[in-house]
Protein backbone atom coordinates (compact mmCIF):
# COMPACT_ATOMS: atom_id res chain seq x y z
CA UNK A 1 0.00 0.00 0.00
CA UNK A 2 1.39 3.44 -0.76
CA UNK A 3 1.03 6.19 2.07
CA UNK A 4 -0.46 9.24 0.63
CA UNK A 5 2.36 11.95 2.50
CA UNK A 6 -1.24 14.45 2.34
CA UNK A 7 -3.46 12.18 4.55
CA UNK A 8 -0.61 11.81 7.22
CA UNK A 9 -1.71 13.49 10.44
CA UNK A 10 0.80 16.13 11.22
CA UNK A 11 1.21 16.33 15.13
CA UNK A 12 0.78 19.99 16.52
CA UNK A 13 4.19 21.88 17.35
CA UNK A 14 3.41 22.32 21.42
CA UNK A 15 5.51 26.08 21.71
CA UNK A 16 7.76 25.62 24.76
CA UNK A 17 8.01 28.97 26.36
CA UNK A 18 10.47 27.81 29.42
CA UNK A 19 12.96 26.63 27.00
CA UNK A 20 12.67 29.14 24.23
CA UNK A 21 12.93 31.90 27.37
CA UNK A 22 15.63 29.87 28.99
CA UNK A 23 17.89 30.19 25.79
CA UNK A 24 17.01 34.32 25.42
CA UNK A 25 18.41 34.51 29.45
CA UNK A 26 21.22 32.72 28.46
CA UNK A 27 22.50 35.08 25.80
CA UNK A 28 21.37 38.03 28.20
CA UNK A 29 23.36 36.80 31.43
CA UNK A 30 26.34 36.26 28.93
CA UNK A 31 26.34 40.09 28.08
CA UNK A 32 25.60 41.23 31.52
CA UNK A 33 28.21 39.22 33.43
CA UNK A 34 31.04 40.67 31.30
CA UNK A 35 29.60 44.13 32.49
CA UNK A 36 31.69 45.70 35.68
CA UNK A 37 29.51 45.02 38.85
CA UNK A 38 28.90 48.35 40.05
CA UNK A 39 27.52 49.74 36.57
CA UNK A 40 25.02 47.39 35.54
CA UNK A 41 21.52 47.61 34.30
CA UNK A 42 18.95 48.16 36.93
CA UNK A 43 15.49 47.59 36.92
CA UNK A 44 13.21 48.90 39.94
CA UNK A 45 9.75 48.03 40.31
CA UNK A 46 7.31 49.70 41.87
CA UNK A 47 4.06 47.86 43.22
CA UNK A 48 1.13 49.85 44.34
CA UNK A 49 -1.25 47.59 46.67
CA UNK A 50 -1.70 44.23 48.09
CA UNK A 51 -2.89 42.32 44.57
CA UNK A 52 -1.27 38.88 45.33
CA UNK A 53 -1.17 38.39 41.52
CA UNK A 54 0.96 41.64 41.45
CA UNK A 55 2.68 40.65 44.21
CA UNK A 56 3.79 37.21 42.80
CA UNK A 57 5.22 38.89 39.66
CA UNK A 58 6.96 41.47 41.31
CA UNK A 59 9.11 39.04 43.09
CA UNK A 60 9.72 36.52 39.76
CA UNK A 61 10.79 39.63 38.17
CA UNK A 62 13.56 40.89 40.72
CA UNK A 63 14.59 37.59 40.91
CA UNK A 64 14.99 36.72 37.27
CA UNK A 65 16.60 40.32 37.13
CA UNK A 66 19.20 38.99 40.00
CA UNK A 67 19.64 35.31 38.77
CA UNK A 68 21.06 37.47 35.43
CA UNK A 69 23.89 39.62 37.32
CA UNK A 70 21.99 42.80 36.93
CA UNK A 71 20.79 45.32 39.78
CA UNK A 72 16.90 45.02 40.53
CA UNK A 73 14.74 46.82 43.48
CA UNK A 74 10.99 46.66 44.24
CA UNK A 75 9.42 49.36 46.06
CA UNK A 76 6.17 48.56 47.93
CA UNK A 77 3.95 51.38 48.00
CA UNK A 78 0.73 51.23 50.39
CA UNK A 79 -2.68 50.84 49.40
CA UNK A 80 -3.89 54.24 50.09
CA UNK A 81 -0.53 56.12 48.73
CA UNK A 82 -1.69 58.82 47.25
CA UNK A 83 -0.89 59.20 43.26
CA UNK A 84 1.46 62.31 44.04
CA UNK A 85 3.32 60.48 46.47
CA UNK A 86 3.81 57.66 43.66
CA UNK A 87 4.54 60.60 40.66
CA UNK A 88 7.40 62.03 43.40
CA UNK A 89 8.81 58.21 43.27
CA UNK A 90 8.63 57.85 39.96
CA UNK A 91 10.23 61.34 39.40
CA UNK A 92 13.22 60.47 41.90
CA UNK A 93 13.86 57.37 39.81
CA UNK A 94 13.95 59.09 36.79
CA UNK A 95 16.99 61.48 38.16
CA UNK A 96 18.61 58.64 39.48
CA UNK A 97 21.82 57.41 37.07
CA UNK A 98 22.68 54.11 38.47
CA UNK A 99 18.55 53.11 37.46
CA UNK A 100 18.19 52.19 33.56
CA UNK A 101 14.18 50.28 34.02
CA UNK A 102 11.48 51.62 35.57
CA UNK A 103 7.87 49.48 35.82
CA UNK A 104 4.93 50.24 37.40
CA UNK A 105 3.08 47.23 38.22
CA UNK A 106 -0.65 47.53 37.01
CA UNK A 107 -3.41 47.16 37.80
CA UNK A 108 -3.01 50.42 40.26
CA UNK A 109 -5.23 51.47 42.89
CA UNK A 110 -8.91 53.06 41.58
CA UNK A 111 -7.81 56.29 42.86
CA UNK A 112 -4.96 56.64 40.88
CA UNK A 113 -5.21 57.50 37.19
CA UNK A 114 -2.93 54.53 35.20
CA UNK A 115 -2.03 56.97 32.63
CA UNK A 116 -1.04 59.99 34.24
CA UNK A 117 1.70 57.64 36.03
CA UNK A 118 2.76 55.68 32.75
CA UNK A 119 3.26 59.55 31.46
CA UNK A 120 5.48 60.51 34.91
CA UNK A 121 7.99 57.97 33.92
CA UNK A 122 10.93 59.12 31.77
CA UNK A 123 10.49 57.67 28.24
CA UNK A 124 14.15 56.52 28.19
CA UNK A 125 13.36 54.64 31.34
CA UNK A 126 10.34 52.98 30.44
CA UNK A 127 10.93 49.23 30.27
CA UNK A 128 6.90 48.33 29.64
CA UNK A 129 7.07 50.51 26.68
CA UNK A 130 3.87 51.97 27.71
CA UNK A 131 4.26 55.52 27.71
CA UNK A 132 2.58 57.28 25.35
CA UNK A 133 5.81 58.68 23.63
CA UNK A 134 6.83 54.99 23.06
CA UNK A 135 3.23 53.93 22.72
CA UNK A 136 3.20 56.63 19.83
CA UNK A 137 6.24 55.62 18.50
CA UNK A 138 4.99 51.58 18.24
CA UNK A 139 2.57 53.27 16.25
CA UNK A 140 4.17 55.41 14.23
CA UNK A 141 6.78 52.17 12.95
CA UNK A 142 9.89 54.05 14.63
CA UNK A 143 10.20 51.19 17.18
CA UNK A 144 11.37 52.43 20.95
CA UNK A 145 14.39 50.18 22.53
CA UNK A 146 11.69 48.88 24.96
CA UNK A 147 8.55 46.81 23.56
CA UNK A 148 5.38 45.83 25.29
CA UNK A 149 6.99 42.86 27.20
CA UNK A 150 3.94 40.39 26.30
CA UNK A 151 3.62 41.20 22.84
CA UNK A 152 7.61 41.16 22.19
CA UNK A 153 7.78 38.14 24.27
CA UNK A 154 4.84 36.41 21.16
CA UNK A 155 7.28 37.98 18.38
CA UNK A 156 9.91 36.69 19.65
CA UNK A 157 8.32 33.13 20.27
CA UNK A 158 7.04 33.08 16.14
CA UNK A 159 10.59 33.84 15.55
CA UNK A 160 12.32 30.94 17.64
CA UNK A 161 9.93 28.77 15.72
CA UNK A 162 10.10 30.44 12.59
CA UNK A 163 6.81 30.55 11.96
CA UNK A 164 5.70 32.78 8.85
CA UNK A 165 4.49 36.43 9.89
CA UNK A 166 4.51 38.48 6.41
CA UNK A 167 1.46 38.07 4.36
CA UNK A 168 -0.09 35.86 7.16
CA UNK A 169 -3.58 36.46 8.33
CA UNK A 170 -3.09 37.64 12.41
CA UNK A 171 -6.27 37.55 14.53
CA UNK A 172 -5.69 39.18 17.76
CA UNK A 173 -8.55 38.44 20.47
CA UNK A 174 -8.64 41.89 22.83
CA UNK A 175 -7.68 45.21 22.07
CA UNK A 176 -6.04 46.01 25.83
CA UNK A 177 -3.15 48.56 25.89
CA UNK A 178 -1.19 46.14 27.58
CA UNK A 179 -1.35 43.22 24.74
CA UNK A 180 -3.98 43.23 22.08
CA UNK A 181 -3.15 46.75 20.72
CA UNK A 182 0.20 46.87 20.79
CA UNK A 183 1.24 43.12 20.09
CA UNK A 184 -1.59 43.75 16.57
CA UNK A 185 0.63 46.94 15.63
CA UNK A 186 4.06 44.26 15.69
CA UNK A 187 2.54 41.56 13.77
CA UNK A 188 1.72 44.89 11.49
CA UNK A 189 5.11 45.47 11.48
CA UNK A 190 6.04 42.94 10.24
CA UNK A 191 3.84 42.71 7.12
CA UNK A 192 1.03 40.73 8.69
CA UNK A 193 -2.82 41.39 7.93
CA UNK A 194 -4.11 42.28 11.25
CA UNK A 195 -7.90 41.75 12.04
CA UNK A 196 -8.40 42.84 16.04
CA UNK A 197 -11.31 41.38 17.81
CA UNK A 198 -13.32 42.36 20.49
CA UNK A 199 -16.61 41.61 22.68
CA UNK A 200 -18.61 43.42 20.38
CA UNK A 201 -17.00 41.13 17.18
CA UNK A 202 -19.93 39.71 15.27
CA UNK A 203 -19.36 35.72 14.56
CA UNK A 204 -15.95 35.81 16.51
CA UNK A 205 -15.72 32.16 15.48
CA UNK A 206 -15.98 32.64 11.95
CA UNK A 207 -13.43 35.61 12.30
CA UNK A 208 -10.83 33.62 14.20
CA UNK A 209 -11.14 30.75 11.55
CA UNK A 210 -9.63 32.80 9.15
CA UNK A 211 -6.52 33.47 11.14
CA UNK A 212 -3.19 31.42 10.17
CA UNK A 213 -1.87 33.25 13.45
CA UNK A 214 -4.66 33.85 16.63
CA UNK A 215 -3.71 35.10 19.54
CA UNK A 216 -5.73 34.96 22.04
CA UNK A 217 -6.11 37.79 25.13
CA UNK A 218 -8.96 38.48 26.27
CA UNK A 219 -8.90 37.17 29.92
CA UNK A 220 -11.87 34.45 29.35
CA UNK A 221 -11.40 30.91 30.33
CA UNK A 222 -10.98 28.52 27.07
CA UNK A 223 -12.94 30.72 24.69
CA UNK A 224 -11.57 29.71 21.87
CA UNK A 225 -12.71 25.98 20.73
CA UNK A 226 -11.94 24.33 18.05
CA UNK A 227 -14.51 25.84 15.98
CA UNK A 228 -12.50 29.29 16.55
CA UNK A 229 -9.07 27.42 14.98
CA UNK A 230 -8.09 26.80 10.90
CA UNK A 231 -5.74 23.84 10.62
CA UNK A 232 -2.34 24.39 10.57
CA UNK A 233 -3.29 27.83 12.74
CA UNK A 234 -0.43 28.54 14.97
CA UNK A 235 -2.52 29.83 18.50
CA UNK A 236 -0.60 32.13 20.79
CA UNK A 237 -2.65 31.49 24.32
CA UNK A 238 -2.03 35.30 26.24
CA UNK A 239 -4.37 34.41 28.40
CA UNK A 240 -3.86 33.34 32.28
CA UNK A 241 -6.75 32.72 34.29
CA UNK A 242 -7.33 30.68 37.53
CA UNK A 243 -10.15 27.85 37.74
CA UNK A 244 -10.52 25.98 40.31
CA UNK A 245 -7.02 26.63 41.35
CA UNK A 246 -5.85 26.04 38.03
CA UNK A 247 -4.20 28.33 35.72
CA UNK A 248 -5.78 27.99 32.00
CA UNK A 249 -5.79 29.86 29.00
CA UNK A 250 -8.44 31.71 26.65
CA UNK A 251 -7.94 28.54 24.55
CA UNK A 252 -9.10 25.32 25.16
CA UNK A 253 -5.85 23.17 25.06
CA UNK A 254 -7.28 19.74 24.72
CA UNK A 255 -10.10 21.42 22.08
CA UNK A 256 -7.85 22.38 19.26
CA UNK A 257 -4.25 21.11 19.96
CA UNK A 258 -5.24 18.32 17.33
CA UNK A 259 -6.16 20.51 14.66
CA UNK A 260 -3.46 23.29 14.74
CA UNK A 261 -0.29 23.76 13.31
CA UNK A 262 1.64 25.55 16.82
CA UNK A 263 0.18 25.89 20.05
CA UNK A 264 1.31 27.66 23.27
CA UNK A 265 0.61 25.76 26.86
CA UNK A 266 -0.50 27.72 29.86
CA UNK A 267 1.34 27.80 32.04
CA UNK A 268 4.56 27.59 30.26
CA UNK A 269 3.85 29.46 27.05
CA UNK A 270 3.93 32.97 26.66
CA UNK A 271 4.54 33.37 30.93
CA UNK A 272 7.74 33.05 30.77
CA UNK A 273 8.51 35.12 27.12
CA UNK A 274 6.97 38.00 29.17
CA UNK A 275 9.79 38.24 31.90
CA UNK A 276 12.71 37.37 29.41
CA UNK A 277 11.73 39.89 27.36
CA UNK A 278 11.68 41.90 30.17
CA UNK A 279 15.67 41.63 30.97
CA UNK A 280 16.47 42.15 27.50
CA UNK A 281 14.65 45.69 27.36
CA UNK A 282 15.85 46.30 30.46
CA UNK A 283 19.61 45.45 29.20
CA UNK A 284 18.66 47.49 25.96
CA UNK A 285 17.52 50.79 27.81
CA UNK A 286 21.28 50.46 29.65
CA UNK A 287 22.56 50.41 26.17
CA UNK A 288 20.50 53.31 24.60
CA UNK A 289 21.46 55.48 27.88
CA UNK A 290 24.94 54.46 26.34
CA UNK A 291 26.56 53.12 29.54
N1 LIG B 1 0.41 43.83 34.76
C1 LIG B 1 0.13 42.80 33.92
N2 LIG B 1 1.00 42.80 32.88
C2 LIG B 1 1.81 43.85 33.06
C3 LIG B 1 2.91 44.36 32.32
O1 LIG B 1 3.30 43.86 31.27
N3 LIG B 1 3.51 45.47 32.85
C4 LIG B 1 3.09 46.05 33.99
N4 LIG B 1 3.72 47.14 34.40
N5 LIG B 1 2.06 45.60 34.70
C5 LIG B 1 1.44 44.50 34.24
Amino acid sequence: MVTDLADMVKPSVILDGKQTSQVLLADLKQEIQVLPEQHRPKLVVVIVGEDPASQVYVKRKAKVAQELGMHSEVRWLDATTPQVDLEREILDLNKDVSVHGILVQLPLPKHMNTLDILSVISPEKDVDGFHPVNQGRLLSGDLPPALPCTPAGVMHMLHAYQIPIAGQHAVVVGRSNIVGKPVGLLLLQENATVTVCHSRTQDLAAVCRQADILVAAVGIPRLIGADHVKEGAAVIDVGINRVDGKLVGDVDFEAVKEKVGYITPVPGGVGPMTIALLMRNTLSLYKAAGQ
